[in-house]
């Protein structure tokens, strides 16, 4: 095709569908497409949707509705929705809001230029099936465009859990993990391109179980190949489920040096009786005795997680375990969520907890949440960390990047380059970042 056309994407949700925008952006690239940041300005705009919380399909059908005014000045605009939204509403999307030229699940999208075409020859275009081909190995990059310094590699993708609040396994389906050989080629190329920080991405990272050269391979066995890869600099892995923390992941926390001390160790509850509503199959103590091994491979790792307050029937004793849990772990981060039941899932039939009590239990989580936050903030003044420099601040002369802990650091007066790992003294914590200086010698 001569003129290139252009590829609006809007991503919501998790850094997985980062990664899958990214790949589609690549794969419409060969069909003739450049990516712009302008709906206005797009022949395609692609809805890359998530549908893990809170009325997702509804929110979708209104942002569409906000594109009828766009593709009435100009009928050739094909609009397309992507994302686990579109795996859940399949057909019925484009029943309820006509102007949807395209719907495809997150297993489909290396089919998402042949749709496109189909659209191009006025058809409607629907893909949501599983297919057995492996969606990343079609899903090839474009000649090596130059990248910034940190990127996710999806290595595992589906969960075989089914926690009874949780859509993942539905809209994403079983759990795949993707071979050993084709994760190092693309982890090589990411690095060739100026890439210095992998983030292994997965709904169950740590039950990945890829093919090797010698049988399956533990995510453990993955860090240590990655380990190998000259240039790169640091190896993070996202998200995780206690059940699936085995030894020798535990212990790569203590060897591998380019392991991050960082962990997203998601518990959702401290009771164990709503752990067992919520078909967690860990409790309490378990998780608590995998924290102690944790530290004792790696005592400075810094911990997040995952919590849901107001699941059904949690009563408030239910609700101070989670708060003890807090304080006995302290998190570093965490993500916090009020439940919301999802169509389709074991606990959306239960009865729910009033909704100004969940409201008010959210609002004491996070307050504690920040508390530990701060505390840890505030205990890395002093302490020297390497800081990878991602980019510019918004001041002149400032620049910005992440410590091994994941905290955003601020440095002045900074004559580091995008991409280089210096060395830095912490010296003042903010509300959500750190300041330092660079220590050169
Ligand atoms: N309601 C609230 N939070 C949810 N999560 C997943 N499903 C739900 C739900 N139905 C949260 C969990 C999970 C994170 C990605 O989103 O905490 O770990
Ligand atoms: Fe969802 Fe995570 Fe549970 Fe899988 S392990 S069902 S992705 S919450």
């Amino acid at each position: 095709m001569a003129d290139t056309k252009k590829l609006y994407i809007k991503t919501y949700g998790c850094q997985m569908n980062v990664y899958d925008s990214e790949r589609m952006a690549e794969a419409m690239g060969g069909a003739g497409y450049e990516t712009t940041d302008r709906p206005d300005d797009a022949d395609m705009i692609l809805l890359n949707t998530c549908h893990i919380r809170e009325k997702a399909a509804e929110k979708v059908y209104s942002e569409l509705g906000r594109f009828k005014g766009l593709k009435a000045g100009k009928p050739d605009l094909k609009i397309g929705v992507a994302g686990c939204v579109a795996q859940a509403e399949g057909e019925e999307i484009m029943r309820r809001q006509p102007l949807v030229d395209l719907v495809v699940g997150p297993q489909a999208y290396h089919r998402l230029p042949e749709m496109e075409a189909r659209t191009q020859a006025g058809q409607k275009a629907l893909d949501t099936d599983f297919p057995e081909e492996d969606k990343f190995e079609k899903l090839k990059s474009r000649p090596k465009a130059k990248r910034g310094p940190t990127a996710f590699l999806t290595v595992q993708e589906g969960c075989d859990k089914f926690c009874a609040f949780c859509v993942v396994p539905y809209t994403r389906g079983a759990e795949v993990s993707r071979p050993v050989d084709r994760i190092l080629t693309e982890a090589r190329d990411l690095v060739e391109r100026g890439v210095r920080e992998i983030t292994l991405l997965g709904q169950n990272v740590n039950a990945y179980h890829g093919a090797g050269p010698h049988g399956d391979m533990t995510l453990a066995g993955l860090i240590r190949e990655l380990d190998k890869v000259d240039g790169l600099a640091r190896i993070r892995f996202t998200t995780s489920h206690p059940n699936d923390m085995m030894d020798d992941l535990i212990e790569a926390h203590g060897t591998c040096e380019k392991l991050m001390p960082y962990l997203h160790l998601p518990v959702q509850s401290g009771s164990n009786k709503i752990l067992k509503r919520m078909n967690r199959s860990h409790d309490r103590d378990s998780y608590l005795r995998l924290v102690e091994r944790i530290r004792a491979a790696r005592p400075d790792i810094l911990l997040s997680g995952d919590f849901i307050v107001g699941f059904p029937e949690e009563t408030e004793a239910d609700f101070q375990d989670t708060m003890d849990l807090i304080e006995e772990v302290k998190y570093g981060q965490a993500f916090s969520f009020k439940y919301s039941p999802r169509p389709g899932t074991p606990a959306a039939e239960r009865a729910m907890v009033e909704d100004g009590e969940a409201s008010d239990r959210l609002y004491r989580l996070q307050a504690l949440i920040t508390k530990q936050q701060r505390e840890i903030q505030d205990s890395m003044i002093g302490r020297e960390v390497n800081v990878l420099f991602e980019k510019p601040g918004r001041l002149a002369g400032q620049m910005v990047g992440k410590s091994e802990y994941l905290h955003a650091v601020h440095v002045a007066e900074c004559d580091a380059e995008i991409g280089e790992i210096a060395q830095v003294r912490i010296v003042e914590s903010g509300a959500n970042s750190l300041a330092g200086q660079l220590l050169r010698d």
